[in-house]
C-alpha cells in the first residue's frame, strides 16, 4: 500500500502527476499545465479524445516544460454528478496508471465539489487499487512489480483531508486483511489457521475467543459438526467482540443501559468440495474462497477496531472444511442443530446454511443483538439471479434492508433485495425431519435464505449472498481482479452512518 500524504496543490518537483478532471472543467483544470507546455496538454487531450468523461483516462509521457516523467488525466464525469465512490474510482484509475513510478501526486481539485471528502475518497480508491497478493511469486522481475511508494494527494482543503485519513486507512487495512484471507489457498488457510489470524487481531483491542470441536459438541452444534466430520482439519468458531462505546473499551463492564451490540456472522468454508454430493472438477479451485463471508466479517471487525468505532459489535465466524472421506456426512443423514431443530441433509453441498444455522442461533442466544447481518457465498443460484453486479439481500426487517441498500450506494457495493415468504419456506418440508437442507432448483437462493431465517429466532436480520461478488475475474477501478472484500466497506459505512451517529458520548 503506498504511503499517502495530503498537500496543497503545486507542480510536483519529482515524480509523476495525475489530474482528476471533471467533464465540464477541462480548461480550468489544465490551465497551469498548458501555460507550462505551450498548450501541448490540451492538444494531447484533444488528440486522445479525452473529454473528462467518467472512466476515461489519458497518459502523456514526459510533457516538455513540466519536468514530469508522466502526466495522467483521469475523467470524473460531470462535476455535479460526482459521488464519493466516483472519486474513489478516479483515484483507483490514477493509481493503475502511476503504479510504475516511484513517487507520484494526484491533483484532486476536480473532486472539490465533495469538499475534503473528494481528496480522501480519491486517496482511498488509489490505495484499494494497489492491493496485490504476491507472497507466492518468487520469480517476479523487480521491473514488473509496482514501485509507487509515496503518493501525495493535492487539495485546497489538505488539512481536513489529512485529519480524516487515519479512519479511512484503517478501513483499507480491513479490506486488505479480508482480501489476504480470501486469496489464501486452502492448504494454508485451514480453519485452525484462520482462527489464529483472528487471534492476532487482539493487538487492535478486539476480544477474541476460539471454540474447537469439543466446545461446539457441548453446545450441540450438530449441523456445523456434520459438515466438518469428513475433514482431517478440525473446525473452529471464532467470536470477536469490539466494545467501542463509553466504559467498555478498556475491558470494564459496559455502561448501564448501553445499546445491544450489532452482530455480523460469516460463512467460513475454507474449502468446499461439495462433500459426497461432490462438485464437478472444473472450477472447483474457486471453492478456496468459500470462506469469503467470514473473511469479510474479520476484515470488518479489524476496520472497526482500527478506527476505534464508537459502537459495540460482535463478529462470529463458523470455520469448516467440506471434504469427502470415510467419515464424511452422507446424503440422507439427519442432524440436530443447536436450536434443537432437526435437518435432513439431502445434499452435502448445501453446507453453508448448515454452518450458519448453528452460528446464527448461538449468536442470538448469547448476545441478544440489535440485529444480525450474515454474509455467505451461499448459492450459485444468486449468480443466476443477479450476476456479479449485486449481492443478494434478504431481510425480515424493512428498515435494516433500506440502510443496507443506502450504504451499498455510498461505497459502490450494491445489494438487491430479494423476497422471502411462506410459499418458499414450505419448499423445505422434509418427510422425516423438521426440514431438509435443499428446496429444489427454483428460487435456490431464496430457499437457502428461508433456511437461515429458521435460526434467527425473531431477531432483526439480514442475509447477504455474496457468491457473485466476493471474487472478480477482471480488474475494476478500486478492485484488482481476485478477492474483492465485498461487504467490508458496506458494513463499516452502515455502522458509521446509522449506528455511531446516534451513539451517545
Ligand atoms: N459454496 C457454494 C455456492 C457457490 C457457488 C459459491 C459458486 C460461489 C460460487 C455452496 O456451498 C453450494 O454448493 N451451493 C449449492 C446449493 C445446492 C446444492 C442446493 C449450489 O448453489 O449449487
Ligand atoms: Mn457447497
Ligand atoms: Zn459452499
Amino acid at each position: 500500500m503506498p504511503d499517502i500524504s495530503f498537500a496543497k496543490p503545486s507542480m510536483p518537483k519529482n515524480g509523476a502527476l495525475a489530474v482528476l478532471v471533471a467533464e465540464d472543467g477541462l480548461p480550468t483544470a489544465l490551465a497551469d499545465l498548458d501555460a507550462a507546455t505551450e498548450g501541448a496538454v490540451t492538444r494531447a487531450a484533444e488528440a486522445a479524445s479525452f473529454k473528462g468523461r467518467k472512466g476515461q483516462s489519458c497518459t502523456i509521457l514526459a510533457p516538455s516544460g513540466t519536468g514530469l516523467p508522466r502526466l495522467v488525466l483521469v475523467g470524473l464525469g460531470k462535476a455535479g454528478d460526482l459521488t464519493g465512490f466516483g472519486a474513489e474510482e478516479a483515484g483507483g484509475t490514477a493509481y493503475a496508471a502511476l503504479a510504475h513510478d516511484t513517487a507520484a501526486a494526484i491533483d484532486a481539485r476536480g473532486a472539490a465539489t465533495l469538499g475534503a471528502e473528494g481528496a480522501v475518497r480519491a486517496a482511498l480508491g488509489a490505495v484499494l487499487r494497489s492491493y496485490r497478493f504476491d507472497k507466492y511469486r518468487t520469480k517476479e522481475k523487480p521491473e514488473d512489480k509496482p514501485k509507487l511508494g509515496k503518493l501525495t494527494v493535492m487539495a485546497d482543503d489538505a488539512s481536513a483531508a489529512k485529519a480524516a485519513w487515519p479512519a479511512a486507512k484503517a478501513v483499507a487495512d480491513g479490506v486488505f486483511l479480508s482480501r489476504d484471507l480470501v486469496s489464501e489457498p486452502a492448504n494454508i488457510l485451514t480453519p485452525a489457521e484462520m482462527a489464529d489470524r483472528c487471534l492476532a487481531l487482539k493487538s487492535l483491542g478486539l476480544a477474541v475467543e476460539v471454540l474447537g470441536p469439543k466446545e461446539m459438541r457441548k453446545l450441540g452444534f450438530g449441523a456445523l459438526l456434520g459438515v466438518a466430520q469428513g475433514s482431517a482439519n478440525e473446525p473452529r468458531m471464532v467470536v470477536m467482540q469490539w466494545h467501542g462505546t463509553s466504559g467498555a473499551a478498556k475491558g470494564r463492564k459496559a455502561a448501564k443501559g448501553s445499546a445491544k451490540p450489532l452482530a455480523f456472522i460469516g460463512k467460513g468454508v475454507t474449502f468446499d468440495t461439495g462433500g459426497v454430493s461432490i462438485k464437478p472438477a472444473a472450477g472447483m479451485e474457486d471453492m478456496k474462497w468459500d470462506m469469503a463471508g467470514a473473511g469479510t466479517v474479520i476484515g470488518l471487525m479489524a476496520a472497526l477496531a482500527g478506527r476505534r468505532a464508537k459502537v459495540d459489535a460482535v463478529g462470529l465466524v463458523g470455520l469448516v472444511e467440506n471434504m469427502v472421506s470415510g467419515t464424511a456426512q452422507r446424503p440422507g443423514d439427519v442432524v440436530t442443530t443447536a436450536s434443537g431443530q432437526t435437518v435432513e441433509v439431502l445434499n452435502t453441498d448445501a453446507e453453508g446454511r448448515l454452518v450458519l444455522a448453528d452460528v446464527l442461533w448461538y449468536c442470538k442466544q448469547r448476545f441478544d443483538p440489535a440485529c444480525m447481518i450474515d454474509l455467505a457465498t451461499l448459492t450459485g443460484a444468486i449468480i443466476i439471479s443477479l450476476g456479479h453486479e449485486h449481492a443478494g439481500l434478504f431481510a425480515n426487517d424493512d428498515a435494516l434492508a433500506q440502510t443496507l441498500i443506502a450504504a451499498g450506494k455510498v461505497t459502490g457495493e450494491p445489494v438487491w433485495r430479494m423476497p422471502l415468504g411462506d410459499a418458499y419456506d414450505k419448499m423445505l418440508k422434509s418427510d422425516i425431519a423438521d426440514m431438509k437442507n435443499i428446496g429444489g432448483r427454483p428460487g435456490g437462493a431464496i430457499t437457502a435464505a428461508q433456511f437461515l431465517q429458521r435460526f434467527v429466532d425473531g431477531c432483526p436480520w439480514a442475509h447477504l449472498d455474496i457468491a457473485g461478488t466476493a471474487w472478480s475475474s477482471k480488474d475494476k477501478p478500486t478492485t484488482p481482479k481476485g478477492a474483492t472484500a465485498f461487504g467490508v466497506r458496506l458494513l463499516d459505512t452502515l455502522v458509521a452512518e446509522h449506528h455511531e451517529a446516534k451513539a451517545k458520548g
